[in-house]
C-alpha cells in the first residue's frame, strides 16, 4: 500500500503539509472541514503537491521535513511538481527569467450574455498555458509556440501592420501575443522586448479559452515588470480590446476576466454590466469533467459575430418601442410576451436566451450558497437545452455529449461550454463517481456514437500569475 506525503494550497494561497494513505479521501475529509484545524478555517483547498512513499514512517519523516520547509520553499517543490510543461520550456529558453502561469476556463451558466451586459458563472482551471520568457533591450519579440512547432519575430515599434521582421503576415497564432502589445500601446503603456517560448496542456479551440490564457499570460508579464499601476479588470479589459480589435474576434470579457480572477475551488459570479463579481465555493465532494467533442471550431469565422449582430438588431428593434432598455440584459422575463408581439422569430429566439439565461445564472448562485448541486446541475441542462433550440450554438455531438452524461449515475448536469458549435462539455458530477462517469461517458459515446471523445478532470484554479526563476 503505497503512503502520501502532500502539500495543500487553501484559499489565501498558504500551504498545509500531511500525509495519508487515500490522497483522494483525506482532500475531501480536508474540504468538508473533517481534516485538520488549519485547514478547517482556510477553506477550501486544493492538492497541488504530493509525493509516493514505501512505508508509514518514511511518509511521517516527509511531512516533517517539508513542514520546515518556508513558504518559497515549498513553491519551489510544487513548481517542479508541475515541470511537465515547463521543462520543455526551459530547454527552449535556457536563461529564462520569467515563467507565467496562465489557467484556462470553464464557463457553467451565463453563456453568450457577456457581450449583452448579462451576469455569467465561469471559473479558471487548472490547465494552462505556461510561457517562459527572457527579456531584451530591442525592440523585437522572438515568440516560440512550441506546441505548433512555430517561430516567429516582430518589431514592437510596427504593430499596426501585423507583419514579422521579414515582412510576412504574422500567422493567426502570434496575433494574440501581438493584439496585447499593441493594446499596451494604444493605452500609453510600452511592451519590452523578449524571446519568449510557450506551450500548453490546455485543448486548443475547443472553447477553453487557450486564446485568452495566452493574452493574459503576455498582459500579465508586462505589466509586473513595468510596474504598470493596472487592476487586474482593466487588464482584462485591455486584453479583450486587443482580441476585438486586432485580432478580429467580437469577444465579451468573460474569457479574460475569469482568467485574470479566478480563486480556487470557486465559480465567479461576474456581472459583466457593472463589473462587479464574487467567487462562490464549488457544494462539496463535487468534481468537474469536462469532455472533449474533438470538433475544433476558429471563432472568427464562426456565427459568433453574427449572434452579436443579431443580439444588436434585436435590442434596437426593443429600443423603438422600450425606452428604458440599454442592453438585452435590462428586458425582464415578464417583458418577453409583449416583445414577441415585434420581434422576428430568430431575434426573439436569441433575446429569451438572454434573458432566460441571465435568469439561470442567478439562481445557480443561490444553488451553490446553498449547497444544492442537483438544483444546479439541472440549470445546466436547461442552459443546454436553450443554447441548441434558442441561440442555436449547439452541434449534434455536443447534445449527444450532454445526453449520454445526464444518464450516467452521480452526474448532476452537462451543458457544451463556451461559445459553442464544437468544442467541449462541461459535467458537473459527484466526486465519488469521477472516475465511473469518466469512464461510461467515453465508453457510451464510442458505442453509440462511434465517436471519441477525451475527459478531464479540473479544478477551479487560482488566476494568471508569474514568477521569477533561474539564479
Ligand atoms: C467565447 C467568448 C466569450 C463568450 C463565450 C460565450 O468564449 O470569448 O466572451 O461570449 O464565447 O458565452
Amino acid at each position: 500500500m503505497p503512503f502520501y506525503c502532500y502539500i495543500l494550497e487553501c484559499q489565501d494561497g498558504s500551504f498545509y503539509t500531511g500525509w495519508t494513505i487515500d490522497l483522494v479521501k483525506r482532500l475531501q475529509a480536508h474540504n468538508s472541514g473533517r481534516g485538520a484545524r488549519y485547514t478547517r478555517s482556510h477553506l477550501p483547498v486544493s492538492l497541488v503537491y504530493y509525493e509516493e512513499l514505501d512505508n508509514r514512517a518514511d511518509a511521517m519523516r516527509r511531512e516533517r521535513e517539508l513542514k520546515k520547509k518556508n513558504h518559497n520553499s515549498k513553491q519551489k517543490l510544487i513548481n517542479s511538481f508541475n515541470e511537465t510543461l515547463e521543462s520543455p520550456l526551459l530547454k527552449a529558453i535556457p536563461d529564462a527569467s520569467w515563467l507565467v502561469i496562465s489557467p484556462g476556463r470553464v464557463n457553467f451558466l451565463g453563456e453568450h450574455v457577456d457581450y449583452n451586459n448579462g451576469v455569467v458563472l465561469p471559473a479558471a482551471i487548472n490547465r494552462y498555458v505556461k510561457l517562459a520568457i527572457k527579456p531584451h533591450g530591442d525592440n523585437t519579440v522572438t515568440l516560440h509556440a512550441l506546441d505548433l512547432d512555430a517561430s516567429v519575430e516582430f518589431s514592437l515599434k510596427d504593430l499596426d501592420h501585423k507583419r514579422d521582421v521579414r515582412g510576412d503576415m504574422l500567422p493567426d497564432w502570434a496575433l494574440y501575443p501581438a493584439s496585447v502589445a499593441w493594446a499596451y500601446q494604444k493605452e500609453g503603456f510600452t511592451p519590452g522586448g523578449m524571446e519568449a517560448a510557450y506551450m500548453s496542456n490546455l485543448p486548443i479551440g475547443a472553447g477553453l479559452s487557450s486564446s485568452a490564457a495566452v493574452e493574459l499570460a503576455f498582459a500579465e508579464y508586462w505589466k509586473t515588470i513595468g510596474a504598470w499601476e493596472i487592476n487586474r479588470m482593466r487588464m482584462a479589459e485591455i486584453c479583450q480590446y486587443g482580441e476585438n480589435t486586432y485580432v478580429g474576434v467580437n469577444c465579451g470579457l468573460m474569457d479574460q476576466f475569469a482568467i485574470a480572477h479566478g480563486v480556487a475551488r470557486c465559480a465567479l459570479f461576474f456581472d459583466t454590466g457593472s463589473r462587479t463579481w464574487q467567487p462562490i465555493p464549488l457544494p462539496l465532494n463535487t468534481a468537474i469533467v469536462i469532455a472533449d467533442s474533438t470538433i475544433r471550431r476558429k471563432l472568427s469565422a464562426s456565427d459568433y459575430n453574427l449572434r452579436r449582430e443579431e443580439c444588436q438588431q434585436a435590442l434596437v428593434l426593443i429600443q423603438q418601442q422600450k425606452h428604458n432598455i440599454c442592453s438585452l440584459s435590462d428586458v425582464l422575463p415578464k417583458d418577453l410576451e409583449e416583445i414577441e408581439g415585434f420581434l422576428p422569430s430568430v431575434l426573439m429566439k436569441r433575446v429569451q436566451h438572454v434573458v432566460e439565461e441571465n435568469e439561470r445564472v442567478k439562481q445557480a448562485c443561490r444553488c451553490l450558497i446553498t449547497d444544492d448541486a442537483p438544483g444546479f446541475g439541472k440549470l445546466m441542462v436547461a442552459g443546454h437545452a436553450s443554447l441548441r433550440d434558442l441561440y442555436e450554438v449547439s452541434l449534434p455531438e455536443l447534445d449527444a455529449l450532454v445526453n449520454i452524461a445526464i444518464q450516467i449515475d452521480g452526474c448532476y448536469g452537462a451543458r457544451l461550454t463556451g461559445a459553442g458549435f464544437g468544442g467541449c462539455t462541461v459535467n458537473f458530477v459527484e466526486w465519488d463517481q469521477v472516475e465511473n462517469f469518466s469512464n461510461t461517458l467515453i465508453d457510451m459515446y464510442a458505442n453509440e456514437y462511434g465517436m471519441t471523445t477525451s475527459t478531464y478532470i479540473c479544478s477551479p484554479s487560482r488566476s494568471v500569475h508569474i514568477e521569477q526563476i533561474g539564479e
